[in-house]
């Protein structure tokens, strides 16, 4: 792999109070590039001072959506020191959905040093205030200058990085969830299973409705029978319903959500019987109806894991554990985090140490 080569930004930014962090607006000072193009492959890989990118009016990004990205998250420990969380299953899911979309493969020596030397530049932007994280934004666009719908032989990839609080103004306070019956989010067959901008374009307009409402966000159904829950805007969906997790399977239209993994694996260390199979909105209404929807939680690395305290469907409207996080939702919270941050064992390897 060719040396990263570094220029440092003439100028640092002010850093913002890390008690009123908003996700996602306060973006460093520097950012990690690297080109490729059909025959050369990846090359020049570079640092420079954060900053507007170049690009040609024509360039399909800006036309067909010919992008992807991922979210992952650097943690400063108690001890000061900086790690990162299940690094590669990032890398690698970047590289299927760059397979959905026609974008090139890239090595993850190279797409992992990007990340951990960009951090490496920018540590002192790690905070250290509780529940607070560098949010790290890696994402891969298709430059090349042409209107005619074909795949790129020129593309960037391309990592910035912004310290982050909760995603949620609400923090750990249950969110309120609506069930999308009119917009659909993916088919199967189509991008669903794939982390690209087109899945999430497609959202705005449910999601600018559900929050006109008072909701946070809408839950999908799928896209065939409008039926069976999918996923919510930002986050993969769990739910605990007479003692057992139900959420649903990755059917081609799920996001492989990364703490969907990791919140299925630690469920099923405590004992937990975990469920991945389709789940019609019909049954969950039914469970909360004859008491036995215990929980309902989100997983996502920008949501951690959110409680749902309200569930709506139409005219239809639940409460989930009281209107608070439950106990396993808590438990999970607290067990995920307490890894991420280096407070409690990582028996499965999840952590990288910058
Ligand atoms: C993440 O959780 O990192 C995501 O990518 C979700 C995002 C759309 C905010």
């Amino acid at each position: 792999m060719e040396n990263i080569k570094i220029t440092r930004a003439a100028t640092l930014k002010e850093k913002p109070d890390s008690s009123t962090l908003v996700f996602g607006k306060n973006m460093t000072d520097h950012m990690f590039l690297v080109d490729y193009d059909e025959g050369q492959g990846w090359h020049d890989p570079r640092i420079v001072p954060y900053g507007p990118l170049q690009i040609d009016p024509a360039a399909k990004v800006l036309h067909y959506a010919e992008e992807i990205f991922e979210g992952l998250k650097a943690y400063r420990t108690a001890d000061g020191s900086i790690q990162l969380f299940r690094i590669k299953d990032n890398i690698d899911r970047m590289n299927k959905s760059a397979e959905r979309l026609c974008l090139p493969q890239i090595p993850e020596e190279l797409a992992m040093a990007g990340i951990m030397e960009l951090v490496k530049v920018e540590q002192d932007w790690v905070p250290s205030e509780k529940d607070t994280s560098l949010y790290i934004r890696p994402f891969m666009i298709g430059l090349d200058a042409a209107l005619g719908v074909h795949s790129s032989k020129h593309v960037q990839y391309i990592v910035v990085v912004c310290p982050v609080g909760a995603y949620y103004p609400e923090g750990l306070n249950p969110v309120k969830i609506y069930v999308e019956d009119q917009d659909v989010r993916a088919v199967k067959g189509g991008t669903g299973m794939a982390k690209t901008g087109g899945n999430y374009a497609a959202s705005l307009r449910a999601g600018d409705r559900a929050e006109k409402a008072g909701y946070s966000q809408v839950l999908w159904l799928d896209g065939v029978h409008r039926k069976y829950i999918e996923e919510v805007g930002s986050m993969n969906v769990m739910f605990k319903v007479a003692g057992k997790i139900l959420t649903p399977d990755l059917n081609g239209s799920v996001l492989d959500g990364i703490t969907r993994r990791s919140c299925i694996q630690l469920l099923k260390d405590w004992g937990y019987e975990v469920e991945e199979r389709r789940i019609s909105a019909e049954e969950l209404f039914e469970a909360a109806e004859n008491g036995t929807l215990e929980e309902a939680w989100g997983t996502g690395t920008a949501a951690v894991v959110s409680p749902i305290g309200e569930l709506a469907m139409g005219d239809k409207k639940v409460t989930v554990s009281g209107g608070k996080i439950g106990p396993i939702t808590q438990k999970l919270y607290d067990e995920l985090t307490g890894i991420q941050w280096g407070r409690v064992a990582d028996p499965h390897n999840w952590i990288t140490k910058l």
